[in-house]
């Protein structure tokens, strides 16, 4: 037998009101910031259930346009780093816009209170599971390559692993900088990190910015800084060697390869979830 529920006012309004699409896997819009005309970071509600290592990446998106033809809508999903750490109750993500791109020209008009379509199944190389153990850590990262690594810029184990974390990143433009640039100097004041860590941990970062297009103090593509010595010469460190340096790289695919060429070079050798090596790759954005 069906059960007859009494229709009060409430439950009266609701069913008049215009439905809200659910979206599936949905959550929500708590922050956005947005920091140049090319870039902006947001963050959202997490599922209860979705355990990630710092540096994974998932799939999010918005629902697409209607079918001209049937009217149906299907979820627009791109790959994103999770720029927030493994520990943080809400998700981060660092996000470019590109005017006629599917998912950006949308997304980048996201306000607090939309929903999101999160797919929870976090996978991705630039984990520390991926590298064995080593004295100095260093980050190479060229625009929005650099969200992995404010996830794990706010892990305690990068501190905990390793003496020395070096991030560089290279963008065009001043301004690309500054979401990275805002976050570590963040950590100087992270209250669970200098406790869990001790005081003072962030003196183990070492961060060089660099312009390739724009003034700045420091000019040039890292690459290039690293081939004439300058950037060893700049941060006081020898360069890499398979002893004591491990490196995560994601930036641009051309960026990459050429990183991966210089590694090689310097001797170390590509690792992976299942085979642990001295540097680990991941693509910033397919092109
Ligand atoms: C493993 C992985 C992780 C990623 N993580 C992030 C992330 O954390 N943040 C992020 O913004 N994007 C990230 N991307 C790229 C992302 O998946 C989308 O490509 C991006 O959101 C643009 O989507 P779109 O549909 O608007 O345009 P698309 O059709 O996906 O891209 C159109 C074109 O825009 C350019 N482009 C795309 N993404 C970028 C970018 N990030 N920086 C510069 N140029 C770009 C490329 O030339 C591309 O061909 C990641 C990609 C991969 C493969
Ligand atoms: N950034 C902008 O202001 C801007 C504006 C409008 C459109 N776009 C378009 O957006 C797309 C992505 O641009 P993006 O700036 O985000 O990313 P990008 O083109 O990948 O460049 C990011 C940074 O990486 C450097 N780089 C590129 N290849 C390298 C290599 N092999 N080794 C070392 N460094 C390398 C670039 O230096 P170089 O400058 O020397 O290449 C730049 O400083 C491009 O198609 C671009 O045309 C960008």
């Amino acid at each position: 037998m069906t059960e007859m529920k009494p229709v009060n006012e409430a439950t009266a309004a609701k069913a008049d009101a215009p439905k809200k699409m659910v979206l599936p896997d949905a959550q929500t819009i708590t922050y956005v910031k947005h920091w140049t005309d090319r870039l902006f970071s947001f963050r959202v509600t997490r599922p209860s259930s979705l355990r990630f290592r710092s540096g994974e990446f998932v799939m999010i998106g918005l629902m697409g346009d209607p079918d001209p033809k049937t009217g149906k809508q299907k979820p627009l999903l791109r790959a994103y780093s999770i720029a927030s750490p493994s520990w943080d109750e809400e998700l981060e993500f660092y996000s470019i816009k590109v005017q006629d791109g599917p998912l950006t020209s949308k997304l980048q008009h996201i306000q607090v209170g939309d929903e999101l379509i999160l797919r929870p199944k976090p996978v991705g190389t630039l984990v520390h599971d991926a590298l064995l153990p080593g004295k100095r850590l260093w980050f190479f990262a060229t625009g929005t390559g650099f969200a992995p690594f404010a996830s794990l810029l706010r892990e305690p184990q990068t501190y905990e692993d390793y003496d020395e974390v070096i991030i560089t990143h290279t963008c065009r433009e001043v301004g690309e900088l500054e979401y990275g640039a805002a976050l570590i100097e963040s950590l100087k004041t992270d209250e669970l990190l200098n406790e869990l860590i001790g005081e003072g941990f962030w003196k183990k970062i070492k961060y060089y910015p660099t312009t390739t297009r724009e003034e700045s103090p420091k000019m040039g593509r890292i690459t290039d800084l690293m081939r004439s010595g300058e950037a060893f010469a700049d941060l006081g460190v020898p360069p890499l060697n398979a002893e004591t340096d491990r490196a995560m790289i994601c930036g641009n695919l051309a960026f990459n390869l050429e990183l991966k060429q210089m590694f090689e070079d310097y001797g170390l050798e590509e690792g992976a979830n299942s085979d642990p090596k001295h540097y680990v790759v991941e693509k910033a954005f397919l092109d």
